[in-house]
């Protein structure tokens, strides 16, 4: 039997790109929370630089190879990877869809590509843990309260999280407008107009009143004094520290025991000092634009962090990647690999885990296409020469173990 299909809550085998996505995450999640996901601080620049630095980007099209076979699986961090992708940490996921960051670290766990929890979670390190069979990574933001930070190294590696990504860009917080206009903060003070918004999103709130997991399931009942919303507000405002420096790695580096990814890199001088500090892997990232407003585009700041230390240790990039395409022109200019912020979020909020899927979906497809496009058929031997228009030399050919 025929049965029309709803054009704004279109089923997921008429999703067909990331925007796509956007639009219904738009429609789902009260407005909030998604002005919260999709903003940028001050002027919005960067983050609109992100996205537009990439598109500039164009493929050098070839015919006529043998593209029947063709792979972008790859490794980050030693470990395999359907493709080189991984989540990126979001704070407050779980309100872009109850239990947000369970649902979304077990899609990519499905699909082969590593899932990142942030400090500022919904769901706690214990109860992801509890609902995955693979280690994820874990995002620390290192904080005043240095007790608090042990103890939540310590937690992450007693659920044997395989790598620990210390975020170095948010020593202070970069203003996002709609935040304030909205009354995101802790406790929330939501407007007039936001709470007869949510009168709109009745699938939300259905979800929301199932779920127990509504505060910062890593923070409430863990730090000292903090055990209901407006304790958790005054601790959380004064906790960001900007004494944090490249001597605090070492003492994270060894309490936790395993890997250190460094998050937030934008300047080759700060990418040499992340190396001689042990990282062992580093993101060129300016936190999708939410930060340093005025900032250099992830995708324009990465040639040069390439050449500094590419041969030395892994270098990743974030920030506008919205497409499997995008990912190609990361890949071509240097990045061993990449994280997607917004894409994710957009699935998640828009149809829960088979969101976050699709989107993955998406991007897989994209990719495997782009790179036959440019007559190629391993993502590992892609290097700039698969564009037209790649800034400066070609970064130094990548070896894989
Ligand atoms: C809603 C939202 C929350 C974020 N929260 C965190 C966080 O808790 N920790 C962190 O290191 N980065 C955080 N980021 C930055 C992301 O990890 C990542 O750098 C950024 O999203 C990449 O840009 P993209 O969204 O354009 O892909 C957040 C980004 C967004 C959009």
């Amino acid at each position: 039997m025929f049965l029309p299909t709803c054009p704004l809550f279109p089923p997921l085998n008429k999703i067909t790109c990331v925007e796509d996505l956007r639009r219904v995450a738009r429609r789902r999640v009260p407005r909030m929370f998604y002005d919260y996901a999709d903003s940028g601080s001050w002027t919005e620049s960067t983050y609109r630089a992100n996205e537009a630095d990439l598109q500039q980007l164009k493929f050098r099209q070839r015919v006529a190879v043998d593209i029947s076979h063709r792979s972008s699986r790859s490794q980050m961090l030693g470990q395999d990877v359907a493709l080189p992708v991984a989540l990126a940490p979001t704070g407050l996921t779980g309100m872009q869809h109850a239990d947000g960051e369970i649902l979304a670290a077990q899609a990519a766990e499905r699909f082969g590509v590593p899932f990142t929890l942030s400090t500022m979670s919904i769901c706690s390190i214990e109860d992801v843990a509890a609902h995955t069979t693979q280690p994820f990574w874990f995002q620390l933001y290192v904080m005043r309260d240095r007790d608090f930070i042990e103890r939540l190294i310590d937690r992450a590696r007693a659920v044997h999280c395989s790598a620990l990504m210390v975020t170095l860009d948010l020593q202070v917080m970069g203003q996002r407008h709609k935040d304030i206009k909205n009354g995101l903060s802790t406790p929330p003070s939501p407007t007039l107009g936001n709470l007869l918004n949510l009168a709109t999103k009745p699938r939300w709130c259905l979800e929301m009143l199932r779920t127990q997991r509504r505060t910062f399931g890593n923070i409430v009942g863990h730090a000292r004094g903090v055990s209901n919303m407006s304790s958790l507000a005054a601790w959380t405002a004064e906790q960001f520290d900007p004494t944090l420096n490249w001597s605090d790695l070492a003492w994270i580096k060894e309490r936790f025991g395993g890997k250190i990814i460094v998050k937030g890199i934008l300047d080759a001088d700060d990418a040499r000092l992340a190396v001689e500090h042990g990282a062992d892997a580093l993101i060129v990232s300016n936190h999708g634009g939410r930060q340093l407003d005025g900032a250099p585009s992830s995708i324009s700041a990465l040639p040069a962090i390439v050449e500094a230390v590419g041969d030395q240790i892994e270098v990743w990039m974030d920030g506008g990647i919205r497409s499997g395409q995008d990912i190609l022109r990361a890949i071509a200019l240097g990045a061993r690999g990449t994280l997607i912020g917004r894409a994710f979020l957009y699935g998640l909020g828009a149809y829960g885990g088979p969101g976050v899927t699709r989107c993955l979906e998406l991007m897989a497809k994209e990719l495997d296409i782009t790179l036959g496009f440019c007559g190629r058929t391993d993502i590992r031997d892609v290097d700039s020469s698969i564009l037209t228009n790649a800034p400066g030399a070609n970064p130094s050919p990548r070896t894989y173990a």
